[in-house]
């Protein structure tokens, strides 16, 4: 366990951001404009936001891209939105491999296009053996069905007999997520003015500092990740202890 002193936010960037991009609708809707403009300035915002992310020295940028519940949405929009995904990827895995970005996808595959999940898989390949911003993409992405697969390898292991379940803690839990291996995220950042999680890193964000910002996501810029930063650096992460 690492000495509480150590976690604290004054110790320069945060390691791991995660990010919830919301307001690209509205963002659309103010402009009179279609929902899909404001997703495609949404997918500008979010080459700033690695770039930033880049620039800052955080080592660990999660996005949420579409939730599991977004398959709500009309089956226009949701192709839209794959649409837009695999322009993103086939334009940008090569440049983010040359920049050493490792790409990492958390998520279900099922209702994914294959094609898609050819993209997922080959720029996971691709960009295995980076060692710059690790890029997590939240993608049928939803923490319950996440934490419920988790407790799903706990039983299967139960019953094959590799664990017993004296020998389940938090760790064996954690380590049966998608998030495997990546630290919990330091900052979380919402966009758009909403003030919920709507699904996103239940298990993780236990002890994450969350700042929501007043702006829709296409407005997205390097000032805010500062702005969002400097809040963060105003926090006193306390994991539960007393201050003197
Ligand atoms: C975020 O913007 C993009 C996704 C959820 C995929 P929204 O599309 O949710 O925008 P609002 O919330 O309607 O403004
Ligand atoms: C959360 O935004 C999901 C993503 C940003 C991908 P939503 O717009 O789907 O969230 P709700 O519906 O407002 O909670
Ligand atoms: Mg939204």
């Amino acid at each position: 366990m690492v000495a509480i002193e150590e976690q604290d936010t004054a110790d320069g960037p945060p390691v791991h951001v995660a990010i919830i991009m919301d307001g690209n609708g509205r963002w659309a809707l103010a402009r009179g404009l279609p929902r899909l403009a404001g997703h495609e300035r949404g997918a500008e915002a979010v080459r700033r936001a690695v770039q930033a992310c880049r620039e800052t020295g955080i080592d660990i940028l999660t996005l949420y891209a579409f939730s599991s519940e977004n398959w709500k949405r009309p089956p226009a929009e949701i192709d839209d939105l794959m649409g837009l995904l695999r322009i993103y990827l086939r334009r940008e895995i090569a440049d983010l491999d040359s920049r050493g970005v490792r790409l990492r996808f958390i998520g279900s595959r099922n209702r994914l296009a294959p094609d898609i999940i050819g993209l997922i898989e080959e720029s996971e390949a691709k960009t295995a053996a980076n060692t710059g911003l690790m890029l997590v993409i939240a993608l049928n992405y939803g923490a319950r069905a996440e934490i419920t697969r988790a407790a799903q390898r706990l039983a299967e292991d139960v019953a094959a007999g590799t664990l017993s379940p004296a020998a389940i803690d938090e760790e064996a839990l954690a380590a049966r997520m998608e998030t495997a291996g990546i630290p919990d995220p330091d900052l979380l950042i919402r966009t758009s003015g909403e003030k919920r999680l709507s699904n996103f890193l239940l298990w993780q964000s236990a002890y994450t500092e969350l700042v929501f910002l007043d702006i829709c996501w296409p407005d997205f810029s390097k000032d805010y990740l500062e702005a969002a930063i400097d809040e963060y650096h105003r926090r006193d992460r306390r994991f539960g202890a007393s201050r003197g």
